[in-house]
């Protein structure tokens, strides 16, 4: 052990952090599955309730999410952006305050210590360190950055606008610790959700940016992070992040204008990115597409569930469904779908994309062929998974309306659709381990050298 953690001070940092990310991930949908089984099952693994593993299973993948898209820029900087970090040991210290962090919030989670709200149930304490490694982080990356000469690609403008608006976001959702925010049900909830929207953005805003660079880099072309789209659409991502809370706050009285209007920014944005990725992979040669298979494969994925994300919310945009939806099982089709579909799709290949040229490791056959698997194993369940949800929650919302039934009996009639969900999760599962094992092998390898 003490060998490995020598090593590991010795190795690229952002391979590091991208094991710990897959780790995270593994962790995370294990407690999600658990979580299904749990709706489905009643009384399953009663000593181990609900409660306690729904916020396992969303802090692990939020970490997985935070993890791979902070192990590429640090890895991306200096290798490809011809930008040597400020300081090689900050992102060492970011790395065991988020190892050591998240094992104490893991362990308060497992003993039922909780305290804390949405995302963050841990108790608030621990967010003392986690400001901590982002201003570590910030301060490493904008030093860094502003030795850049000339004009920015527009992957830089996002990963830095991610990594402010985090820092800013996150202590905006601790304000209910005061009693001036706490007291006050209106200013409360408006603040909170205010803050979990721009949250949301601000990680979008780092993964966007890992999108734009690895399709720059794939295809070998700087002018895509430096095209008018490119830049429209971080324009359009900062206005998001800004005003695109406000469709979250459904149970605060607002001006239905300023809803509306915060549903179009952020459907806009994700018709622009669906475009570029498009126009990329319409423009990339056969033989780039065969040699970057796999990350190729997971980007084009993220551009099929933008699609279907931009139906769902569209959908659930116009007024007369959003009566019906919110609060159901809608609501978690669109988090997932977006977090699974578009966030982790991505994530996944610039892992992938990292991995192999960190440990200049160049897949087998064999590995190629279980990732590919893994694929098309995450797909068709995710699509399974998506639209049991949808189903789930469409029936749900019906019903409520037509208040004939009490909820007992509304949950009973939806029953199928959830155990469907649940079934499509295990091969979410399955298919994320065919993905994870295979790279954190390879990890292990090079980090074992
Ligand atoms: C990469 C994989 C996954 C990601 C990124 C992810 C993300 C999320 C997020 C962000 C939430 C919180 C939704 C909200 O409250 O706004 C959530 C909830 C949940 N997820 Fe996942 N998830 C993943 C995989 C899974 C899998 C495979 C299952 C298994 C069936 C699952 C089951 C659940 C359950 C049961 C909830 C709670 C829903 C509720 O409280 O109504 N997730 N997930």
């Amino acid at each position: 052990m003490m060998a490995l953690l020598v090593k590991i001070e010795r190795k690229e940092i952002g391979i590091v952090f991208i094991l710990l990310a897959l780790l995270s991930l593994i962790g995370g949908v294990f407690f999600g599955s658990l979580s299904a089984l749990q709706f489905i099952i009643p009384g399953f693994m009663n000593d181990f309730p609900f409660f306690k593993s729904r916020p396992l299973h969303v802090s692990l993948v939020v970490s997985w999410i935070f993890l791979s898209a902070i192990g590429g820029i640090y890895y991306y900087l200096p290798r490809y952006c011809k930008l040597p970090l400020f300081s090689n040991k900050l992102p060492r210290f970011h790395f065991w305050i988020f190892l050591f962090t998240g094992i104490v919030i893991l362990g308060c989670y497992i003993i039922g210590k909780f305290g804390g709200r949405k995302y963050w149930e841990f108790p608030p304490i621990l967010a003392v360190p986690i400001v901590i490694s982002w201003i570590l982080f910030g301060f490493n990356y904008f030093k860094t950055v502003a030795r850049k000469v000339g004009e920015w690609p527009v992957y830089l403008w996002m990963w830095g606008t991610g990594i402010l608006f985090f820092l800013f976001t996150f202590c905006e959702s601790y304000l209910w610790i005061f009693p001036y925010f706490r007291d006050n049900i209106v200013r409360d909830i408006t603040v909170q959700w205010k803050a979990y929207g721009a949250l949301v953005g601000s990680w979008n805003m780092l993964v966007y940016g890992t999108v734009i660079f690895l399709m720059e880099r794939i295809k070998g072309d700087e002018s895509i992070a430096r095209s008018r789209l490119s830049f429209l659409m971080y324009f359009l991502g900062l206005t998001n992040l800004l005003f695109g809370w406000a469709h979250h706050i459904y149970v605060v009285p607002t001006n239905p204008f300023i809803r509306n209007f915060a549903y179009f920014i952020s459907m806009t944005e994700l018709i622009i990115l669906g475009r570029i990725i498009w126009n990329w992979k319409s423009s990339l040669t056969a033989a780039k597409k065969d040699f970057y298979l796999i990350p190729y494969k997971f980007i084009v994925a993220s551009d099929f569930w933008i699609l279907a994300n931009l139906i769902l919310a569209l959908t659930i945009s116009v007024p007369a469904i959003n009566i019906f939806t919110h609060g159901t099982h809608i609501t978690v089709a669109h988090a997932m779908g977006s977090t699974i579909g578009i966030n982790t799709m991505i994530l996944l290949a610039s892992s992938v994309f990292l991995i192999a040229d960190i440990s200049k490791h160049e897949y087998s056959l064999t590995e190629k062929k279980i990732i590919t698997g893994g694929f098309w194993v995450l797909n068709i369940f995710l699509t399974i998974f998506f639209l049991a949800l949808l189903f789930a929650g469409a029936e749900k919302g019906m019903l409520i309306v037509e208040d004939k039934l009490n909820f007992q009996e509304i949950m009973q009639h939806i029953s199928p659709y959830l155990t469907l969900f649940t079934l499509a999760g295990l091969g979410i599962f399955v298919g994320i381990l065919l993905i994870a094992i295979p790279s954190i092998k390879t990890i292990n390898k090079y980090l074992l050298q």
